[in-house]
């Protein structure tokens, strides 16, 4: 149940800490090093580029997840919508390998792509929080993102633990690619756990900001570019979805290319700056906002941060950082479905599950 919580959503946001810490436990050999099946790392160390299939938030993890095996271990990697690819598949290089992402597992636009990448007969991979689930029983191999049950329709601690078992994975990777990395991904998972910790802990100051920048607006936009882009596409989501305040996650260099002339007097525009070098660029497409009316707020990472800066979250590693400036969008969307009185856990024409195509 949810305790003491009036919505899941709220608890599912402040259980990310332990589930982030559940993961690092659930990966752990005897000697506490960070492991994953060795068939599935073979199957990607074969591989001439990864495909990332998902729907949503998942296909949002997704995007971050690109990052991470591009960087981490050299690999190419698209990142596809599942609904797309199922009718317009790209050409396929050699040996692709696929990784689908699925909280539940049981997404019929994902599951359409699977069917299809089975009689092709390649191999696949299910990140999913369900096991025994479809998509878990049809791939070649699954990890489970144990971060317990996701009862709100809007997805928080899936998309988090997404992302760091798509890190564990890199690291592991990475291990058996002999690449060192100059970082030890099992320190820096914690580091985010506790820096997760620290923005749930700060709730009353995003209520505050989310009541002053949503009530009665219609529209809202987040900016970032990279990694801070694609967290910008789940903060809209995740806004749109449970506030139904019209939100755009946008490119911040695109804005001035069209999307800047809805900017009017208050509409707010929020910034992810996590990315030290975009950072000033970014900062520069807020401030074009701000000059035009808009109500702009900037959430970055400590050590990067200047005076007026609304949110900051502590420091963590770069790749890492959608895992910890995720939270206070999470918790900006849930004040504002909270400040309209809207049914949070269940908002309209919506499922958890999408069981059709
Ligand atoms: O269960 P899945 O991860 O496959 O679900 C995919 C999407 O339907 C899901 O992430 C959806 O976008 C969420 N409601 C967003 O909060």
């Amino acid at each position: 149940g949810k305790g003491t919580y009036p919505y899941y959503m709220l608890k599912e946001i402040d259980e990310q800490p332990a589930a982030i810490r559940r993961i690092i436990q659930e990966y752990q050999d005897d000697q506490g090093q960070l492991t994953i099946d060795s068939e599935i790392i073979a199957a990607m160390q074969a591989s001439d580029r990864i495909y990332i299939i998902g729907a949503g938030t998942s296909m949002h993890a997704g995007l971050v997840g690109q990052a991470l095996f591009e960087q981490l271990n050299g690999i190419p990697v698209e990142v596809h919508v599942a609904s797309e690819f199922a009718y317009n598949m790209p050409l396929l290089t050699e040996k692709p390998f696929f990784i689908f992402l699925s909280q539940s597992g049981e997404t019929a636009d994902s599951r359409q792509v699977l069917v299809q990448v089975n009689e092709l007969g390649y191999d696949s991979l299910t990140i999913t929080n369900v096991k025994g689930s479809t998509l878990s029983r049809e791939a070649s191999y699954t990890l489970l993102l144990h971060v317990g049950p996701e009862i709100a329709v809007a997805s928080t601690k899936a998309y988090t633990g997404q992302i760091a078992v798509m890190a564990v994975l890199a690291d592991v990777l990475a291990n058996a690619q002999g690449r060192k990395l100059d970082f030890d991904m099992e320190t820096e998972l914690s580091l985010v756990a506790n820096a997760m910790e620290t923005v749930v802990d700060d709730k009353d100051h995003l209520h505050e900001i989310a009541t002053q920048i949503f009530t009665d607006v219609r529209n809202a936009f987040y900016i970032g570019r990279g990694l801070d882009y694609y967290v910008s596409c789940e903060a809209a989501l995740k806004l749109k979805e449970i506030s139904y305040i019209q939100t755009e996650g946008f490119a911040g260099g695109e804005l001035k290319h069209g999307t800047i002339s809805l900017i009017e007097d208050g509409t707010p525009v929020l910034a992810v700056i996590s990315q030290k070098d975009t950072a000033a660029h970014t900062r520069g497409n807020l401030e074009e906002t701000r000059a035009r009316g808009a109500n702009t707020v900037v959430i970055t990472m400590e050590g990067m941060e200047r005076q007026d800066d609304q949110i900051v979250i502590p420091a963590v590693h770069s790749l890492l950082a959608p895992l910890v400036t995720v939270v206070p969008t999470q918790l900006l969307a849930y004040y504002a479905s909270l400040d309209r009185d809207l049914d949070v856990d269940k908002p309209r024409n919506l499922a958890k599950a999408v069981t059709v195509e």
